[in-house]
């Protein structure tokens, strides 16, 4: 047996039949008319909200859509928060039905002159990611007769300790180093571009608050150092994210709420030239990864050399993070269940296996579970975040996974 990692707060203490937004696992089966399916609670996300707000001093809280760009979960959010966060042309359309461009920027290297475009006729801000960009920008502001507003994406000399997703630290494809950021700074206020301030994004899925807490703080003063080197303050720092979610045994949630005051110490300790700026953070998965359930029926058991496989109608076509194909080093059991049989005390070990001629198709490797059976619905937690969006839907031409949205 291996362990698995523990339910969200919403669901652990739920017995019997696992009910989502109030409404029974087999409800939603019933209503998507098929499985796989994914289920997103928009409840669990305006929690995790407000615990932000109560938590944090006055800044702004942005979405990375990226984690979840179903249209429906983002017109719920979108009045929730105080900016979007983009990092393709395709984001930026669903963004903008639901938030105006004032407040979404576009990161992501790579950007293409057609998205350059985009962005600058509709009044986004571009987090600039190299020089060239910068100059390929200021040509289509140009032509086009719009003035592009712009923040520098920085790439910092420091990282976030611990972080699943390392972004800072060392050489990177996003922003522009440390070193040159000033001078990237001078140059785009002298060619009259709308100069925004900082992005500077070190790390994604950090749990340990004395990291993000050491990152934000050496973040206020990378921004301080390079505003005091370009003699200009910034109107904004987007001082990056990278709030992580227990998906696996033995993971702590991360303390908010020791992040949030530890911020409030050091923005009211802030070097004075940072006096008048905006603060921001964007986070994606801490929204809303514990808000989606991924629900997906059991077509056959089977015996193998002693083993049992519990083989599903969904896999990593629809949830690859699950199948630990992710970006993740080591193969570990995202929180399971057999939907019917919420809290029952486990009974058997089985490996959950989708329907995909490869071996890595497993969403559960030897995970102890109560009595399953042909035709039961599995459920699969923390798929919220980087689960449709994320997953080679078109490998094997299964069909897509639905995807609903409840408490709208
Ligand atoms: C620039 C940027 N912003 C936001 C995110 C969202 O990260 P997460 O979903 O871990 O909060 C990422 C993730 O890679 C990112 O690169």
């Amino acid at each position: 047996m291996k362990p698995m990692g523990a339910f969200p707060r919403e669901f652990v203490a739920q017995s019997g039949a696992l009910t989502i937004g109030g409404r029974p696992a087999d409800g939603w089966a019933v209503e998507a008319g098929d499985t796989p399916m994914f289920v997103y609670d928009i409840e669990i996300v305006a929690a995790r909200i407000a615990r932000f707000r109560a938590a944090m001093p006055a800044i702004d809280l942005h979405y990375a859509i990226k984690a979840n760009p179903h249209a429906d979960l983002l017109a719920a959010i979108a009045p929730l928060v105080d900016g979007l966060d983009v990092a393709s042309s395709g984001e930026l359309a669903k963004a903008m039905i639901v938030k105006p461009a004032a407040s979404i920027s576009f990161a992501g290297p790579g950007k293409r002159d057609d998205e350059l475009v985009a962005a600058i006729t509709a009044g986004a801000t571009l987090n600039v990611e190299s020089e060239g960009e910068a100059t390929r920008a200021f040509a289509i502001g140009d032509r086009l007769g719009h003035t592009p507003r712009m923040a520098v994406r920085v790439n910092p000399d420091i990282e976030l300790r611990g972080s699943g997703m390392r972004m800072g630290g060392r050489a990177s494809p996003f922003g522009v180093d440390a070193v040159r950021a000033a001078a990237l700074v001078k140059a785009i206020l002298a060619a009259g571009a709308d100069w925004r301030g900082f992005h500077i994004y070190a790390g994604s899925q950090a749990l340990d608050a004395g990291a993000i807490i050491e990152t934000q703080a050496a973040t206020i003063a990378l921004a301080a150092r390079l505003a005091e080197e370009a003699s200009v303050a910034p109107p904004l720092v987007n001082l990056g994210g990278g709030f992580g979610v227990p998906y696996f045994a033995g993971d702590a949630a991360l303390d908010v709420e020791r992040v949030g005051d530890a911020l409030a110490e050091a923005l009211a300790s802030r070097p004075a030239i940072l006096g008048k700026t905006r603060f921001a953070i964007e986070l994606g998965r801490w929204l809303v990864a514990e808000a989606g359930v991924y629900l997906t029926r059991v077509i056959d058991i089977k015996q193998s050399q002693g083993e049992t496989f519990v083989v599903v109608d969904g896999g990593l076509n629809h949830q690859l993070a699950a199948s630990g194909n992710f970006g993740t080093v080591v193969r570990r059991n995202y929180p399971i269940a057999v939907a019917a049989r919420m809290g029952h005390a486990p009974t058997e070990t089985v490996s959950v296996v989708g329907p995909l001629c490869t071996p890595l198709d497993r969403l559960g490797d030897k995970v102890a579970l109560p009595p399953v059976h042909v035709g039961d619905l599995i459920a699969i937690f923390m798929a919220g975040a980087y689960g449709a969006s994320a997953s080679p839907t078109a490998f094997l031409g299964h069909p897509p996974a639905s995807e609903i949205v409840t408490g709208i």
